[in-house]
């Protein structure tokens, strides 16, 4: 039977370091306030002058999955991209990646979903690979949300979560009796709550698509976000859909090493850790250190905890879930064995 598994994984942090105590120069806000409430303590961003694009840091990225697989470029069969924040508005930041990497004609495809582009990402990529119309897939999550927050009081509730940042993550077909690699996924969207969180302009829907007034006045280039709908959306639906992607595994929440979590706040971790009973050992966090890295976070976070020897590539099984703007949220069992 042939199953997707992980041949390789790879993260990029930019290094501008950016505390929560810096932010208090930009905005009224403080770092009791943000650890309190987020559980972050720092987060890296791209390099002020500009200049840096998210498949600059997918690049990076991709180079180290693609290292640790032992796969060079031309390996692979098709690149998928996750962002929210692509280097420019058209084309995909997949088709810039690919031509970075020196590929002349792999198919590169984008897709915006947000917290959950690991999900649907890797969903898309197992479809792929099942159904034989690639074999070699290069997932890429990277963001550079650093350059489009409201970095002033006005925007303090959204611009203190978010981090830039890339991970990659080399995915093969292979031919196995093994019960390993990507065992179940579920995917959900409910497009009711698109204007929770969201940013509108530049928007084909207005005629012209942005007005210097709008930028000035209504700030409506920025992301906005209800947080509270948010934050109460994911906890009633990460454990709904944690109990969905297991039940489709054929498994409990006992038979699970590791929860890794989409890391958009500690608090929503928590409740969700207390929610499944899950203790300290079983689930990783590291939004303290990166901020809510959105589309990198689960990547980045799976690269490290596999370098922290949390994740054992020899026999682990990972439980992965996620919520975000969309709305969307989505789980995943990932076996590794060897
Ligand atoms: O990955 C994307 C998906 N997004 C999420 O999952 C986000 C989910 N939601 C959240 O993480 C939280 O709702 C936030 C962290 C965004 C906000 O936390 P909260 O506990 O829901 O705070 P709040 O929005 O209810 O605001 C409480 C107070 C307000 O002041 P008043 O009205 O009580 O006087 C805010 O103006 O905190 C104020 N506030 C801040 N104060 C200091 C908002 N942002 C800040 C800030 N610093 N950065």
């Amino acid at each position: 039977m042939k199953r997707t598994v992980i041949k390789g994984v790879g993260r990029y942090i930019p290094e501008r370091l950016v505390t929560n105590e810096d932010l208090t120069k930009y905005m009224d806000t403080s770092d009791e306030w943000i650890q309190q409430r987020t559980g972050i303590k720092q987060r890296y961003w791209v390099p002020e002058e500009g200049n840096v694009g998210a498949s600059d840091l997918g690049l990076i990225a991709s180079k180290i999955a693609l290292d640790r697989a032992g796969w060079v470029p031309e390996d692979i069969d098709m690149i998928i991209f996750a962002t929210l924040s692509p280097d420019i508005f058209f084309p995909g930041s997949g088709c810039l990646l690919q031509y970075k990497l020196g590929l002349k004609s792999t198919p590169a495809l984008d897709i915006r979903q947000q917290c959950t582009g690991f999900f649907y990402g890797l969903a898309t990529a197992d479809a792929y690979i099942k159904s034989g119309m690639a074999n070699r897939i290069l997932f890429v999550g990277a963001e550079v949300h650093s350059t489009g927050l409201d970095i002033s009081t006005r925007g303090r509730d959204v611009a203190v979560i978010f981090g830039d940042g890339a991970g990659a993550i080399c995915l093969e077909g292979v031919e196995t009796d093994k019960n390993e690699g990507i065992l179940s996924s579920a995917l959900h969207a409910s497009g009711k709550y698109a204007d929770k969180l969201c940013l509108e302009l530049p928007a084909s829907r207005l005629n012209p698509r942005i007005k210097p007034e709008w930028l000035v006045d209504d700030c409506r280039h920025f992301p906005s976000m209800d947080g509270q709908a948010i934050f109460k959306q994911a906890l009633v639906k990460l454990p709904q859909v944690a109990k969905e992607t297991l039940d489709k595994a054929g498994l409990e929440i006992g038979d699970i090493d590791l929860v890794i979590p989409h890391q958009a706040n500690l608090r929503i971790n928590q409740a969700f850790q207390r929610t499944m009973n899950l203790p300290d050992e079983k689930i990783f966090n590291n939004i303290q250190k990166f901020g809510n890295t959105t589309a990198a976070s689960i990547p980045v976070a799976l690269d490290e905890a596999i370098e922290k020897n949390i994740v054992n590539v020899n026999n682990c099984t990972i439980l992965f879930i996620g919520l975000g703007a969309g709305l969307t949220w989505a789980g995943m069992v990932y076996r590794f064995l060897n």
